[in-house]
C-alpha cells in the first residue's frame, strides 16, 4: 500500500510530468495549469497528510516525502518522469534529486529555493506546527497576505476567494507534518550542481518569499541546462496567479526533456 495519492490527467502512456504542490494546499492547486496542458501525461500528488494522502513512516521530513513519492510512482509503473514542484513541492523535488536522480528526466523548480531555513524561520515553523493543533485553520489564514502578489490582491478577487476557501479547509495534521518536515530540511544547492538534466527555474516577479536572487542561486548551480522564467503579475503562487505563463514554461521543460530522454 502506498501513502501518497496520485491523480492522473491526460493520456496514460508516455513520459509523465509529475507536479508537486505548495504549502498548505493540495493537488487541486495545479488544476489551472493542467487545464492548459492538454495532451500531456500529468500526475499531480497530494503531499503527506494533505487531502487523500497519509503520513509516511518516521519523523516528518522531505526525505520521507521523496521516498513515499518514489514508491507511489513505482506502484503506478513510473520509474522516469519530469518532476516539477512549487515551493514546498520544489523542496520535495530536490529531495528526489538527491535520493533517486535516475528518476528525473527533467526538473522544474517553481517559486522555491534550495537553501535551508534560518533559525527564526525554523522556529516560526515549529510554532505554527504547535498552534495549528489548537487553532486549526485560523493558524494559516494570514498566509493569504504573503503568498499572493500585489497584482492578485488588487485585481483578482475570485482568486483571493478561492485561496481563502482553500486555507479555511487545511488539515491541521498536514500543516503540522509539513512545517516540521520543512524545518528539518538541509541545504540542497550542491544536489543541483550534480544534476545533468533539462531544468527550469521559475519565479513570480512579485514573490517576496522566494525572490529572484534565490532563483538565480539555483540556476547558477544547475548550469547551462537551466531556463529561467520570470512570471509577470505573480507572487508566490504563480501557478494560479498566471497559469498560462507557468504552463508554457512547463511545456517547454517537458519538450526539452522528452527530446533527450530515451
Ligand atoms: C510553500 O508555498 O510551499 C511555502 O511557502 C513553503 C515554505 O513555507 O517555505
Amino acid at each position: 500500500m502506498t501513502t501518497l495519492a496520485l491523480h492522473h490527467h491526460g493520456p496514460d502512456t508516455g513520459l509523465p510530468l509529475v507536479l508537486l504542490h505548495g504549502f498548505p494546499l493540495d493537488a487541486r492547486m495545479w488544476d489551472d495549469v493542467v487545464a492548459q496542458l492538454a495532451g500531456l501525461r500529468i500526475v499531480t500528488v497530494d503531499a503527506p497528510c494533505f487531502a487523500d494522502s497519509a503520513a509516511p513512516p518516521g519523523d516528518p521530513s522531505l526525505d520521507s516525502y521523496a521516498d513515499a513519492l518514489i514508491t507511489a510512482l513505482a506502484a503506478a509503473g513510473i520509474r522516469r518522469a519530469v518532476v516539477a514542484g512549487l515551493s514546498m513541492g520544489g523542496y520535495a523535488a530536490l529531495a528526489v534529486a538527491e535520493s533517486q536522480p535516475e528518476l528525473l528526466a527533467g526538473i522544474g523548480l517553481l517559486d522555491t529555493k534550495s537553501g535551508r531555513d534560518d533559525e527564526s524561520t525554523r522556529l516560526n515553523r515549529l510554532a505554527m506546527a504547535r498552534t495549528v493543533e489548537t487553532e486549526g485553520a485560523d493558524a494559516v489564514a494570514p498566509l493569504i497576505d504573503s503568498i499572493l502578489g500585489a497584482t492578485s490582491h488588487a485585481e483578482r478577487p475570485e482568486l483571493l476567494a478561492r485561496f481563502r476557501a482553500w486555507l479555511a479547509e487545511v488539515p491541521p495534521t498536514g500543516v503540522n507534518w509539513a512545517q516540521r518536515a520543512m524545518a528539518a530540511r538541509p541545504d540542497r544547492t550542491t544536489v543541483l550542481e550534480a544534476l545533468d538534466v533539462p531544468s527550469l527555474v521559475l519565479y513570480g516577479d512579485e514573490d517576496q518569499m522566494s525572490p529572484a536572487v534565490l532563483a538565480k542561486q539555483m540556476a547558477d548551480a544547475l548550469g547551462p541546462s537551466c531556463v529561467v522564467v520570470e512570471v509577470p503579475g505573480a507572487g508566490h503562487m504563480s501557478a494560479n496567479e498566471n497559469p498560462v505563463v507557468v504552463a508554457e514554461a512547463l511545456r517547454d521543460l517537458y519538450n526539452r526533456a522528452a527530446a533527450v530522454d530515451h
